[in-house]
């Protein structure tokens, strides 16, 4: 298994779902952890059980990733916390599926906002301390940065948008020795359609398959790089 030890790591969208699997995984590893998620109550209980499991390396912090100077407070903070930056895991997000005739412009504004320009801002703030010592961002993007549906005109767009940031992000910064990849997962049994996870769905992904994916990436050797992973359930119910 590969270690962490030393290196210190953003999970944003923390509490929850993938967030949470993944920064679970990386506390195993022995990395320190700070989460983020809007919710401030949700972001101190996860932080605590999470810090209370693994030596007091977890941290929270309450960020909404769609605003600029919450994420600026969030990353210096987590620098100043831990003296260092080595991974960004861009995990924040949410969907809104309507018909484009319905969507409002608030709606569509919250997709794009949260799941693009987000990833772009969190970016942003943590280059410059990757940078010091060379990192590791992974976004977690979507099947459906690929595939297109009816009523996912919004979300479609931000995860297509996310594949192109992703790539160009990737180019832009590998000879700053920084590595850039994403992880597009299919069906995941998490809250993301507003329903709890659901033992009915056990066909899907679990939360902890996306994680496993986040580490396989972090443990190739350091000459290759996967910048795409598709990662879906094996077995869907047949149509
Ligand atoms: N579930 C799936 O089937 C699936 C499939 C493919 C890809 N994905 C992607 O995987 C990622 C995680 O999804 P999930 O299924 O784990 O969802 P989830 O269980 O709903 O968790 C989402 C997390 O993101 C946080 N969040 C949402 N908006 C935020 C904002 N503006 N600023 C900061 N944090 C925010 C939430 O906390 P707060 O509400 O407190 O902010 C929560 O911690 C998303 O990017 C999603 O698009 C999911």
């Amino acid at each position: 298994m590969i270690t962490l030890t030393g290196k210190s790591a953003i999970v944003t969208g923390g509490t929850k779902g993938i967030g949470r699997a993944v920064a679970e995984a990386l506390l195993r590893a022995g990395a320190q952890v700070a989460i983020s998620a809007r919710h401030e109550d949700e972001v101190r209980k996860v932080a605590s059980e999470l810090a209370g499991a693994n030596e007091d390396r977890a941290r929270g912090f309450t960020c909404d990733v769609r605003q600029p100077q919450s994420v600026a407070h969030f990353v210096a903070e987590v620098v100043k916390t831990f003296g260092r930056l080595d991974l960004l895991i861009n995990n924040a997000g949410m969907g809104i599926f309507e018909r484009v005739e319905k969507l409002s412009v608030d709606q569509w504004n919250q997709v794009i906002e949260t799941n693009l320009s987000g990833v772009f801002y969190c970016c942003h703030e943590a280059l410059p301390h990757l940078k010091k010592q060379g990192g590791w961002i992974i976004n977690i993007a979507s099947l459906a940065g690929k595939n297109a549906f009816p009523t996912a005109a919004a979300y479609n767009a931000s995860k297509f948008g996310l594949v192109g940031f992703s790539e160009a992000l990737m180019q832009e910064v590998r000879y700053d020795n920084i590595r850039v990849s994403y992880i597009m997962p299919g069906s995941v049994n998490t809250e993301f359609s507003g329903e709890q996870p659901d033992a009915s769905k056990a066909w899907q992904l679990q939360p902890e398959d996306v994680a496993q994916a986040v580490l396989d990436l972090l443990s190739h050797n350091p000459r290759s790089l996967p910048s795409r992973v598709e990662i879906r359930p094996f077995q869907p119910p047949k149509k």
